[in-house]
């Protein structure tokens, strides 16, 4: 049989993918049923990217069902100087699964073919399943249900976006970028013209009347996190404020408007999103981030399952 992976949403349908959102929502509600679920088992972690709320969840995660999880840093391992496959060869016979957040899908893709278990991407530059399905499991919480419902995501056009188009309209939850810029290494065509072919994304730059009739309103950075502080990206990042400040979401943008507000953290305040909105009542923020949590339990879950 071969292993099942969560690398993106190519290989799942609809129904599995509204399942692990329930099971997520179920397993916050009753986490001691989940105490020994993966008793024994070990995943190993892969980080050649900065992270919280990824390396968390899954560490936490794997702890509450019993099992244990292994912290590996791609530059203080053997990752740094060998081919990835053998790397992966290696470590897929002494763990049960893998998760991953690498800069290249490409190199996830070779970890994905050389592994005996299950690869998670823990995000990468064009795609961040797990933290869609913990945004949509916030969404469930919040609204009741996923169909027919609006989400407007404002912001640059990058890995979570094209994860949150990629779920949204699978399970027929319409979508609407408002993405000025567009950061060309998350581009996939294939995966836009998919979502196209439903009827349920849209893309506009009238962020004003975008929010008005949304359920939920959701950003990002405009900057990806390995860019942040790069000499090199600086001119860019000055081009990408100046771009991007008329479409912050702040009090003036969502006067008059009951959806839920969301960011998928790390948040930079006065950029993408404004102070009081972050900890207004309609803000969902820090449950969403919370949510990583259940939800990476139910992935795993899951995966280990199905292998
Ligand atoms: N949202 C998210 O993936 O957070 P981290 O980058 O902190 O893992």
């Amino acid at each position: 049989m071969s292993v099942r992976h969560f690398i993106n949403f190519k290989n799942w349908n609809p129904d599995e993918i509204e399942s692990l959102i329930d099971k997520s929502i179920e397993i916050k509600k009753e986490p001691s049923k989940y105490r020994t679920a993966l008793k024994h088992k070990s995943l190993a972690m892969i980080f050649q990217k900065t992270s919280t709320r990824t390396r968390v969840s899954f560490e936490v995660a794997m702890t509450q069902l019993g099992g244990h999880a292994i912290y590996l840093d791609w530059m203080t391992t053997q990752f740094k100087l060998a081919d990835v496959r053998d790397e992966v060869k290696y470590l897929s016979r002494n763990v049960d699964c893998i998760m991953a957040r690498l800069k290249r899908n490409v190199d996830l893709m070779k970890m994905a073919s050389a592994s005996k278990v299950p690869v998670i991407n823990g995000c990468d530059e064009k795609y961040h399943p797990c933290q869609a399905i913990a945004d949509l499991m916030t969404v469930k919480e919040h609204k009741g249900r996923l169909k027919d419902l609006k989400l407007v995501y404002i912001g640059v056009h990058n890995n979570v976006c094209n994860s949150l188009i990629e779920s949204c309209t699978m399970i027929g939850m319409q979508i609407t970028a408002v993405t000025p810029i567009i950061h060309e290494p998350a581009k996939d065509p294939e995966l836009l013209a998919k979502a196209k072919k439903t009827g349920l994304y849209q893309t506009t730059l009238d962020v004003k009347k975008a929010v008005q009739d949304a359920d939920a309103v959701y950003t990002d950075t405009w900057i990806d996190m390995e860019l942040f502080f790069e000499p090199k990206f600086q001119e860019e990042k000055e081009k990408r404020i100046k771009t991007m400040i008329p479409y912050q979401i702040n009090d003036e943008l969502m006067k008059g408007s009951e959806a839920l507000i969301m960011h998928d953290m790390p948040i930079h305040k006065g950029y993408e999103i404004s102070g009081e909105i972050v900890g207004s009542p309609n803000s969902v923020i820090y449950e969403q981030a919370e949510n990583r949590l259940h939800s990476e339990k139910a992935i795993l879950l899951k995966l280990l399952e199905d292998s």
